[in-house]
């Protein structure tokens, strides 16, 4: 097992990764110093694979626990289902000294970190994510919070975790599908932070996306990935600004997710958004034309979701000028100068965005 230190001026935390330490769960959340009794959130999928031994864990280690279940689908992260979740909190007697645990995918650690958040104006809480998304992002900068049914995670609250414990072979359970969506984010963070994780995944994407990696290099990979986002929080805490680039790929992203009503998982949809922002970065000669080739057969051999071609290129660049992140009638984009190393561009026209979007649409209709 190793612990990464997510040192946040006000609330350091530790995040441990290992292969199998889901057994060890107990034994960590006592050494994190927490209360006797704790309400496990989870959701029925995860609940009938790895709910067991969590508990177990948790209960030979002398926590009371509550099991508390959800739909877990993005449509039941509302606020219906966290009222719903105040309610068993409430009768199953948890008091301020209590915590809540997530186990799941960002799904689960989003609600119940929002729960946790909220619940008696905040008690602690403890991430166990279950899914490569949840693991190398969602479990890890203190973001929690539900859908409105105007829009996606409208509503939350910062809330850091006092421990998340990243447990990678229940990543085993996992369908392709999600595997592929989660690689997205990993490719992301080494696009943009890490050269030599750019270079690793060169070697393993395959491997990676059947999960045949060996356990230390699924280890490995999880742990690096890990250290990014926490690394790009912590330093946000100072230099404010800096958590954008973790939204490389991201603007056309959101707006192919809208666009097609959610029928692209997130990472699928950003996956054809980093296609999307390299060509931008090309066409503004801010990025040699080599190098985006190194990330386009990347992403090319991860798995590229067909079907863009049908949606109107129009529709996506209109609903990319409804990113909270645009400025001033022009968009903000993070684009890259080099593999590793991005930067935050202000100023990219609608005609830009509309040309990328027709340009990722010919290359995967
Ligand atoms: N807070 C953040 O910073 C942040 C960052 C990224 C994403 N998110 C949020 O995370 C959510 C997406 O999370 P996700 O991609 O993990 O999807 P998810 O939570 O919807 O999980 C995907 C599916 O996999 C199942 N599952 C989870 N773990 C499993 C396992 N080990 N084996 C088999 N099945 C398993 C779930 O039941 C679900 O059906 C979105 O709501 C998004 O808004 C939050
Ligand atoms: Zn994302």
């Amino acid at each position: 097992m190793q612990t990464i230190a997510v040192a946040l001026e006000h609330r350091p935390y530790a995040i441990h990764v290992g292969h199998g330490i889901l057994p060890r769960l107990g034994e960590l959340c006592r050494a994190a110093g927490l209360g006797r009794q704790v309400a496990l959130i989870t959701d029925h999928t995860v609940a009938g694979l790895h709910l067991g031994p969590a508990a177990t864990g948790l209960r030979e280690a002398g926590f009371k626990v509550t099991e508390v279940l959800f739909a877990g689908t993005d449509s039941a992260k509302n606020l219906r289902t966290a009222e719903e979740i105040f309610g068993q909190l409430i009768r199953a007697g948890l008091d301020r000294k209590a915590w809540v645990l997530a186990l799941g995918g960002g799904v689960v650690g989003d609600l119940a970190g929002f729960v946790a958040a909220t619940f008696l104006r905040g008690i602690p809480f403890v991430q166990v994510p279950t899914t490569i998304v949840a693991q190398v992002d969602a479990s890890i900068g203190g973001k929690t919070g539900v859908n409105h049914a105007l829009g996606k995670n409208l509503i939350g609250a910062f809330h850091q975790p006092r421990l998340v414990c990243i447990d990678t072979a229940l990543l085993h359970t996992l369908p392709r599908r999600e595997l592929v969506a989660g690689l997205a984010e990993v490719v992301k963070h080494a696009l943009i932070r890490d050269a030599a994780l750019f270079a690793f995944l060169e070697k393993n994407i395959e491997k990676a996306a059947s999960l045949e990696l060996a356990p230390d290099q699924l280890d490995w990979l999880i742990a690096a990935n890990a250290r990014i986002k926490a690394a790009v929080v912590v330093a946000d805490e100072k230099e404010s600004q800096l958590r954008a680039i973790l939204n490389y790929g991201h603007t056309i992203g959101h707006a192919i997710e809208s666009a097609s009503q959610y029928g692209y998982l997130h990472g699928e949809a950003v996956i054809l958004g980093m296609i999307g922002a390299g060509e931008i970065a090309l066409q503004r000669g801010m990025w040699p034309a080599a190098e985006r080739e190194r990330q386009d057969q990347l992403l090319a051999r991860l798995g590229v979701p067909p079907g863009l071609g049908r949606l109107s290129a129009d529709l996506i660049a209109e609903r990319t000028r409804t990113d909270k992140k645009r400025l001033d009638g022009r968009h903000r984009f993070v684009l890259a100068r080099c593999i590793g190393q991005v930067e935050i561009v202000d100023g990219i026209s609608d005609g830009e965005v509309r040309a990328a979007v027709e340009y990722v649409q010919r290359q995967h209709p």
